[in-house]
């Protein structure tokens, strides 16, 4: 199962047509303009470590804003994108279960944008924590986002997935993308996992291709305290201060601002 989760994701996320997909943006969601004003002048004096940065939409707006910059992803079509767009900046083919190519305590910020975290097994995203915990400062801050179990996800058949139009050329290739989404999804449905603290859904992101992990806020808030970090902010998608224990419904992700434990108050050690 494991091997499934890793395995079926990048098969999506090392193709080129979807890396070119994601070729064009630059700006950053509501959520990050929140998070950004909420950072004020701290920005502009870190260093920051960039994960998953795709095809350089969080390296377009955070590289300028902060004092030093590495954008990393483990995507090589995403890094050639983003390294043909921003081609004086450190931009590295890199597996963020495995960033031993940072020094412990090196980095003041590590962002993790668009849920790109939910995309390997629950035992690596705790890796991952380990060692986002690991390279970043004592205070060090963690920017990132995950899918939330909250919000109602609907099956590949449902009528919404069907987009309907007027239009019969668009309309024909809507309902090739439904039937297709539909195929995939009977195809994966047996490697879903619901847990009491988290579940791998296949969702409609690339036509039910994917095995995406979603966690809800409260149990997000459980996991990082576990892992070493205190959260100081949730976000919802509109870029709306979220309540700590909030259940919240009206999005399909939420934005997670985090320190580390200065002291030795976690599981790990400092
Ligand atoms: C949804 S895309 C977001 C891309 C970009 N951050 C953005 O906001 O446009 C998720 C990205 O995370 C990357 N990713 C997923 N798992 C990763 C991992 N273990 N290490 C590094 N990058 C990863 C994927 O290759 C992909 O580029």
């Amino acid at each position: 199962m494991k091997e499934d989760v890793t395995y079926i994701n990048q098969r999506i996320w090392f193709a080129e047509d979807i890396a070119l997909e994601y070729a064009r943006e630059q700006t950053p969601v509501p959520a990050e303009t929140a998070i950004l004003h909420q950072l004020g002048d701290t920005l502009q004096h870190a260093s920051l470590l960039d994960i998953g940065i795709g095809a350089g939409r969080t390296t377009a707006f955070l590289a300028p804003a902060c004092n030093q910059y590495v954008g990393i992803d483990y995507s090589q079509a995403m890094i050639d994108i983003a390294t043909a767009r921003f081609p004086t900046l450190p931009l590295h083919q890199q597996d963020a279960r495995d960033l031993s190519a940072f020094a412990e305590a090196s980095v003041d910020m590590v962002w993790f944008s668009y849920n790109g975290i939910d995309y390997v097994p629950h035992e690596d995203r705790l890796k991952i924590l380990q060692e986002i915990r690991r390279i970043l400062k004592p205070n060090g801050l963690f920017i990132f986002s995950s899918h939330n179990r909250d919000h109602k996800i609907y099956p590949a058949y449902h009528w919404k997935n069907l987009q309907l139009t007027l239009n019969p050329k668009r309309m024909a290739r809507r309902m090739i993308g439904y039937l297709t989404g539909i195929i995939n999804a009977i195809k994966h449905r047996a490697q879903q996992i619901q847990t009491d603290d988290y579940a791998i859904f296949n969702d409609q992101a690339h036509h039910y291709t994917m095995l995406t992990y979603y966690i809800s806020g409260k149990k997000q808030i459980e996991q990082l305290n576990a892992s070493g970090f205190a959260v100081e902010g949730l976000w919802g998608m509109k870029g709306e201060r979220l309540k700590d224990d909030e259940v919240y419904v009206g999005g399909y992700s939420i934005y997670y601002l985090a320190k580390r434990y200065q002291n030795n108050t976690s599981i790990f050690s400092n």
